[in-house]
């Protein structure tokens, strides 16, 4: 599923990530965020960054094309390739600081030339479990040389990876751990995924509730998951011409998922 084609839901953990960036933008500081695969970061440092827009840009197309200033925060995003260089690793870094900086120059306000010379307060480097050494040690200098805030993005485990180089982990500010949706959220998510389906969840209707229960057991709080859950509860419930999410259909539509759920 393409991230476009997603509403975006804000979630606490979502405005905790937020807190977080603003937090290593404002210092200028290293940030670590980690959390298991699906909770959610990749899609939260998107939207942080405004990165589904600004990462489409073309930097070399009429600025007017721009009509409104996607460069609020000031942030870059970059997903680190699988095989990365330093040189891989700057190429990417620039590219996006050259289209961050071609959002910046939206319309044809002679004001936007004081914020491009203010340029990129804070990279989000996502994928980060996949930077070599030197790739590190690059982006290392890079911070050194700059004046931004930067945040790398992984699993669980990344943060003791980081420690394993001094030089690095000595200038990291802030640590963050991304969780997984809480029954509570979860419950708040799942309103949203019934009203898209036409209904409306009723937590005092005890099948609704028991498939609320059904789906926040077979998903721990898993964003990635609740998500292709619901693509096979929809096609159920089309195929068996339904009209209510129970748990039996949570539980059919979980068999149709082949991994990631037990
Ligand atoms: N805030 C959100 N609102 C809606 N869906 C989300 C949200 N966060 C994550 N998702 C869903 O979960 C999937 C995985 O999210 P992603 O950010 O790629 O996770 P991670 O980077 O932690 O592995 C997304 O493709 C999307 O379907
Ligand atoms: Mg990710």
């Amino acid at each position: 599923m393409k991230t476009n084609e997603i509403d975006f839901l804000v979630t606490k953990q979502y405005r905790l990530f937020v807190e977080f960036c603003t937090a290593c933008r404002r210092d200028k500081y290293i940030g670590i965020c980690y959390g298991p695969p699906g909770v959610g970061k990749t899609l939260s440092a998107r939207n942080y960054s405004r990165w589904n827009d600004i990462g489409q840009l073309d930097p070399f197309s009429e600025k007017s094309l721009y009509t409104t200033d996607l460069s609020d925060k000031k942030t870059i995003f970059y997903t680190a390739p699988v095989s990365n260089s330093p040189k891989r690793l700057d190429d990417g870094l620039n590219d996006c600081l050259f289209k961050l900086r071609a959002a910046m120059f939206y319309g044809d306000d002679n004001d936007n030339q004081d914020k491009v010379n203010d340029g990129c307060e804070l990279m989000i480097v996502d994928e980060a479990d996949r930077l070599s050494l030197p790739s590190l040690e690059h982006l290392r200098d890079k911070y050194d040389q700059g004046n931004f805030g930067l945040i790398v993005v992984g699993m669980p485990g990344l943060e003791k990876k980081m420690a394993r180089y001094p030089q690095f982990y000595s200038r990291v500010g802030f640590s963050h751990a991304y969780n997984p949706l809480s029954d509570e959220e979860m419950e708040f998510v799942l309103r949203h995924h019934w009203e898209k389906l036409g209904l409306s969840l009723r937590l005092d209707d005890f099948t609704d509730k028991e498939a609320v229960s059904s789906v926040i057991r077979v998903t721990t709080g898993n964003f990635r998951l609740v998500n292709r859950l619901f693509s096979q509860i929809k096609r159920i419930m089309a195929i068996n011409d339904l009209s209510s999410i129970s748990k039996e259909v949570v539980e059919s539509a979980r068999r149709c998922l082949v991994i990631g759920v037990n």
